[in-house]
Parts: structure tokens; sequence; C-alpha cells
């Protein structure tokens, strides 16, 4: 795996990610989907340049902040906030069947989610364990107290890329054996206690970011999504997909590469069945990363990968 980790959990810097190379990337849209509206950052920014911009995230604080930052959008009629899962994007009434020219996720969480104790997302000391995007669904405590040995370990391992995940998978059940996990403490100290006092803050942020995306399903959250929202596109419409974790970054490479090949069919499928014609073509190779400048000023930014994608005219 690639050493991409989750950004930092410093807390207080609250810009957007390579807010430029979105912009250059939907250049001429007049129409933009933001599947993860967040602070608005992004949204505000698209705005600006005098496009429409309907933006989506399950999470109710993120709507409504963004809401009243981007009022005077929503006003004039073009900003629209929409409370749900982008994951689930063609479940939303008034979006299936809408298309957009620009298509933007900017995933993981936002600085204001990691700053809220509240939240649970963060391993500062007494933060009850919780790190749902949404309200509903399991916790971070449920799951570290209900899963099962086989899945603890394949949630640090998967996700965490840890090498060690069964002997922390196995300190989790020992401990839980004698008290329920509840806060933040309980986590840290079971990564400690696996790994020795050695363990610090780049392992908690790791181990903590691998718990987060087992809770609210985000890798197979994104692979579902993803071909949903190309066929969101209108022709010549652009993709961009900022990733902070390095599963996630390759289910958009895999997937932006299969939509760029002539046949796009299943891999296990016997006979081609799409024609043979490429839905698009990946705007770079690569994934782009954040310029130096922007890492300098913006810790958040260091593990940022940005990959582009244009819909077929
Ligand atoms: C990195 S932040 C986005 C920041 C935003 N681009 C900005 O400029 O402020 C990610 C946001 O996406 C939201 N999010 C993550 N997964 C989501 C999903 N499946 N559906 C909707 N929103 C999601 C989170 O709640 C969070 O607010």
């Amino acid at each position: 795996m690639s050493p991409i980790t989750e950004r930092s959990f410093e807390s207080g810097y609250h810009a957007p990610v390579m807010v430029a190379e979105v912009l250059d990337a939907f250049t001429g849209a007049d129409t933009v989907l933001d599947c993860t509206l967040g602070g608005g950052g992004h949204s505000l920014a698209l705005l600006e340049t005098g496009a429409s911009v309907i933006g989506i995230d399950r999470d109710a604080d993120a709507i409504a902040e963004a809401t009243a930052r981007l009022s005077a959008f929503a006003s004039s009629g073009s900003f629209r906030a929409v409370q749900g899962d982008f994951t689930r994007v063609d479940e939303i009434p008034g979006l299936r069947g809408e298309s957009f020219d620009g298509i933007l996720a900017d995933l993981g969480i936002s600085s204001s989610q990691i700053d809220r104790d509240e939240r649970g997302f963060s391993f500062r000391p007494g933060v009850v364990l919780d790190m749902r995007m949404s309200a509903s669904g399991d916790s971070a405590a449920d799951v570290l107290n209900g899963a099962t040995l086989e899945d603890l370990t394949r949630i640090f391992r998967d996700y965490g890329d840890e090498p060690r995940a069964r002997r922390l998978a196995n300190e989790v059940v020992r401990r839980r054996g004698t008290r329920e996990f509840v806060t933040a403490d309980d986590l840290v100290g079971a990564i400690r206690g696996a790994f020795g006092a050695n363990a610090g803050p780049s392992d908690f942020a790791r181990l903590f970011q691998a718990v987060r995306i087992a809770v609210n399903d985000e890798l197979t959250g994104l692979e579902r999504a993803l071909p949903i929202l190309r066929d969101m596109l209108t022709p010549g419409g652009s993709m961009a997909i900022i990733a902070y974790h390095s599963g996630e970054d390759r289910i958009v490479k895999h997937a932006m590469r299969a939509w760029s090949t002539a046949c796009h069919c299943p891999p296990r499928q016997p006979i081609c069945t799409c024609g043979g014609v490429a839905l698009g073509a990946l705007v770079t190779r690569k994934s782009i990363q954040a310029s130096p400048d922007e890492v300098a000023h913006n810790s958040r930014a260091r593990s940022a990968r940005l990959r582009l994608w244009r819909k077929a005219a």
C-alpha cells in the first residue's frame, strides 16, 4: 500500500484542498454537483466562477454550516444544499435523472468534524468513540465492542495498512472482555498495549481512520457510487475526486482507467457487450498532488490525491 495516511488531526485550518486544480478541471462548467459539501469551500469557489452548484453532505452540521456560508448564492438560486449520502445519490429525491457538467467528491471528513469532540472522530483524551458521519448506524464503540476478531483484523489491516493487525485485534478483544470500549483513550490504550509505548499520533491517526472507514462503510460506498456519478455527467463533463487514503485512491484509479479503455465490460465477462468505445478519458495519467506551497500552508493537503476524468463529448 502507498503511504497515504489520513490528513493530520491538527485543528484550526479549514482551507479546501487543491481548489485551483478543481477550478481548472471544471472550466466552463455551468452546473456542478459537489458530493461532499463540508464547509462549502470548494462550492464557494465554484459559485464564484458563475456555476450553479448542488452540494450534498450526509452530515447535518455540515449542511447547516455551508448553508449559512453560501446563503447569498442560495437566495439567488445558484446554490442548493441537500442532506444525503452521495454513495446513494440515485436514491436522493430531486437528484434522480439530473445531470451535471462537473462532479466533485473531496472524500473523508472535514476539519470541523475532527475539531468537534462530540462527533467522536479524534483521539483526544475523553472523546467518546462515535465517528458516524450521519446520525444513524453503528458507532465506533459498537464496532470495537461487537466486531469479530476476523473483522477487526481486516479493518486494521485493509483500512489501516497495519501489518500487525492481528495483534491489535487480539488486544481489542482481550480488553473488551473486561471493560467495554467507550472513549478514544480505550483505543489508544489498546494500540499502545499491542505495539508498545512507542506507538504515537501517526499510528493513532491511521488506526482511528481505519475504524472510521469501517463505521461509515466508505470504500464499498465509493465503489458503488462512481459509475452512478459517471452516468450523471453531461457529455464532455468532468469528474474530480480527491482521496486521502490509499484504498480510496485505488478504487478511483481503477474505475477511471476502466472507463477510459475501449472495452469497459466487467473483467470476468467473456464477451464484450459494451460496443468497445471508451466512455471518456483520463485527464492526467497519474494522480495530482498538492503543490509544495499548498502543503507548506495546509498540512492536510499532504496526503491528498486528485484524479480527473472527462466523459466523451
Ligand atoms: C473533506 S470534507 C469536504 C470539504 C469541502 N470540500 C470543503 O470545501 O469544505 C468531506 C465531507 O464529505 C462528507 N461526506 C463523506 N462521505 C459522504 C457521503 N458518503 N455522502 C455525503 N457526504 C459525505 C463529510 O460529512 C464531510 O463533510
